[in-house]
Parts: structure tokens; sequence; C-alpha cells
């Protein structure tokens, strides 16, 4: 797989990992404030927090500063990822377990709380509602869930809009033109985007309730849940 489709796993490309979420995605930083809120509202001050799609450690990172008392699980299927995680928790390192795999290589838990950012749109449909309903049997009842992806009106006419506002917002970020227009070209090619009501629904037949949309910033969407 090139670097493009496969960037996660390319060493040189992870290094540079840190560089591309606050480009891409409008109000990243907001984000993991916001999830931080949310997540704090229905959780003890011990919290362990469930991170699936870790790679990075970008949340990780934030969680971890924000509330000095929570321990983590981060799980992710790219190893140079899980590296950078732990570059990037640096002393905060050892509140958090890193598992190389996919959401059956979690633990059981049962967990406070659980995150998904920027992950949920490389899944594919079946595998992203069996993958959801082992994030929400990983909870205890009641606990907070917050995913949020790639996620917009998917009609005709308005999926190319959308994606030319994302490559618009990136270079307005910084990004090379031509590097945008091949991320954009990646994101078309390969990722599963669906529409916002469709990732409600699947929300929800994993067994999530009071599913609320609580972040959107052009193709990006946020959600918290509840098991
Ligand atoms: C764009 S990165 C996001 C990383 C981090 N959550 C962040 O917001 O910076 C996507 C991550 O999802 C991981 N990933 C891809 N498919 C996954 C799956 N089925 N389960 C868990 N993680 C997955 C990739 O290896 C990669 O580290």
């Amino acid at each position: 797989m090139s670097e493009l489709l496969d960037p996660f796993s390319n060493a040189q490309a992870v290094a540079r990992y840190a560089e591309g979420p606050p480009r891409l995605v409008p109000g990243f930083a907001g984000l993991h404030r916001m999830t931080t809120i949310l997540l704090a509202e229905r959780t003890p001050r011990d919290a362990h927090v469930l991170v699936l799609g870790a790679g990075g450690g970008l949340e990780l990172k934030a969680l971890a500063e924000a509330h000095p008392g929570w321990t983590f699980v981060g799980v992710d299927p790219a190893a140079e990822m899980l590296k950078l995680a732990e570059r990037t928790l640096g002393s905060l390192a050892s509140r958090a377990r890193l598992h190389q795999g996919y959401i059956d290589d979690a633990p059981e838990g049962p967990f406070d709380a659980a995150t998904c950012l920027l992950t949920l749109h490389f899944v594919a449909l079946a595998e992203r509602r069996r993958t959801l309903t082992e994030v929400r049997r990983r909870l205890k009842p009641g606990a907070p869930f917050v995913a949020a992806h790639s996620s917009f009106p998917q009609g005709e006419g308005e999926r190319a809009l959308w994606l030319s506002r994302y490559a618009a917002f990136a270079v307005a970020s910084g990004v090379e033109p031509d590097k945008t227009e091949s991320a954009r070209a990646a994101v078309e090619a390969h990722l599963n985007i669906l529409t916002p009501e469709q990732d409600e629904a699947i929300l929800r037949e994993a067994g999530f309730s009071d599913v609320s949309l609580f972040y959107a910033g052009f193709t990006f969407r946020g959600w918290v849940a509840y098991a």
C-alpha cells in the first residue's frame, strides 16, 4: 500500500502525523476540549477510559493533561502510530496501556468512558456497526462515548462540494495545494464516509442512547452517546 493509502504504517509519514489534524480538521483543539468536557460530565475522577484509534496519542495527551486522575487503554492496529503515541505522551505514558490491534484486542473493561476520534471513517459499514457494538459492550451502563470523523451529505453534487470545502480549508491552513489535491483524492477514493443520519443510526443500532451531535466542522461531525 502506498503512503497515501496507508500513512499510518509509514515511519516518515507518521513522524509528520501531528501536523495534519490541526490543519485538516476545523477546530481540532476545541474538539479535544469538548470531548474532555463531555466525558467528564458523567465519569468519576479516577475514570478508566478506552481510546479506540489511539495512534499518535493526541487525544490521549489532551485527556490525560485535563484529568490527572484518569487512566487509559489505547487501541490501534498501526505499530508506528502507537510508538508515536508513546512519544507524544512522554511522562504521561505511565497512565496509558497501549494495545496493537482492533476493538477485539481491547480488554473487556468495563470502562467509564470511551472515544473514537478521526478513525471510524476508515472502517466499512458492517465492521463499523460491529466495532461500535463492541465498544458499547465494554462500557459501564450510562457511560459516555464520543465519536468524531468525516460525515457529510453524500447526495448528487453535495459530496463534491463538501470535499472541495475540505480541500480549501487545508489550503487556507497552509497545506501545499498539490498535497491537498492528493489528500482529497485519497479521501474520496478510500474513506468509508456516511451521511450524518447514517452515522447516528449506526450508533443507535449498536445500542447507544441519547445520541447528540455536538460538533460540526465542514466535513467532520462529532457525537456524544451513552451506553
Ligand atoms: C487519522 S488517525 C487518528 C488518530 C487519533 N485518534 C487522532 O485523532 O489523532 C486514524 C487511526 O485509526 C487507526 N485505525 C484504522 N482502522 C482502525 C480500526 N478498525 N480500529 C481502530 N483503529 C483503527 C489507524 O491506524 C490510525 O492510527
